[in-house]
């Protein structure tokens, strides 16, 4: 097996003189207040074990990651029945591009667009008894942690500014593919976003993706079939408009979030998490990126 500690340290120590090209997300204010400064990088082997190097333990605003762990839970919950509302196209676009949705009549391309992202928390909101805490414990649970918490500070920070997130939900609503409010669904929404993990819990949370739908403690979380879907979709629309660099630069699902993290997995064969506050112009992690593109490149292992 390859000596990963080192290959990690090596790719760390190389991507870290770009730390300063990077922007922290200003967006959403709480998340302004993040030191760029940070790095971390954690792998987990399937059915082995785990390396990291630099800030890998420390907790940070996973944001739109979590939108795969929201689909993972809204097709346990109904099934496939959800593509009836949301399409599996990329968009080619920005996160937050509302122009596609009022085109393509209230169907959002995909899952983890933010259109898309808003129809699942509605699914998740009419199929939860209490969806703020069925869903902490669902992503405890695939962690196999207790101590994972939604930061409020950052749910309400983004609630006082998501003027495009009432937009999307409003228009969403409007083409009646929103079954609850508008406030209802965002403040779920914002909340999921604003949940904070380490790269080693994230590594262990999608651990179930890279094993045919079997998490951390051997318990089967989604079909074969099911988990495939979502991989398909993380590597096609997991980066937005920059899902095509991403398959080009690393060949590997993945999934991004303004706050820096980068979750990426090779089925039956490792998860790769980066947390790198920095992004480049699409709203992407800079080192993680990087760091991802001098893995799979140095070690050859991608899906192509
Ligand atoms: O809705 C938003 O804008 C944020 N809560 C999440 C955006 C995000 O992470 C986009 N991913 N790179």
């Amino acid at each position: 097996m390859p000596d990963f500690q080192s290959i990690l340290r090596t790719i760390y120590n190389s991507a870290t003189s770009q730390i300063e090209k990077g922007r922290v997300a200003t967006y959403i204010p709480e998340l302004a207040k993040i030191d760029i400064n940070n790095f971390g990088i954690c792998l987990k082997i399937v059915g082995g074990e785990s390396f990291g190097v630099g800030s890998f333990n420390t907790p940070f605003s996973i944001q739109s990651i979590s939108k795969v762990l929201a689909l993972a839970k809204a097709i346990e919950l109904v099934g496939e029945s959800i593509w009836k509302r949301i399409d599996v196209e990329p968009s080619g676009h920005p996160f937050n591009q509302l122009a596609l949705l009022e085109v393509e009549n209230g169907i959002p391309r995909n899952p983890f667009i933010n259109s898309g992202a808003i129809v699942i928390a509605d699914i998740l909101l009419s199929n939860l008894k209490d969806p703020k805490t069925d869903f902490l414990n669902f992503v405890r649970d695939l962690c196999g942690v207790d101590d994972i918490n939604y930061n409020t500070s950052v749910a309400l920070s983004e609630k006082h500014t998501g003027f495009k997130n009432y937009a999307a939900a409003n228009l969403l609503k409007s083409f009646n593919n929103l079954e609850n409010d508008v406030e209802d669904v965002l403040d779920f929404y914002f909340h999921q976003c604003s949940l904070e993990m380490t790269c080693s819990q994230l590594s262990n949370t999608f651990y179930f993706l890279a094993n045919d739908g079997y998490c951390l403690k051997n318990k089967l979380r989604l079909t074969r079939s099911q988990v495939k879907r979502i991989n398909a979709l993380m590597l096609t629309c997991g980066f937005y408009d920059e899902a095509g660099e991403f398959a080009f630069e690393v060949g590997l699902p993945g999934k991004s979030g303004v706050g820096g993290g980068i979750v990426a997995l090779l089925p039956n064969n490792f998860i790769l998490t980066t947390w790198a506050p920095g992004l480049n112009k699409k709203g992407n992690s800079l080192l993680g990126m990087t760091a991802l593109e001098q893995f799979t490149t140095n070690t050859k292992l991608s899906i192509f």
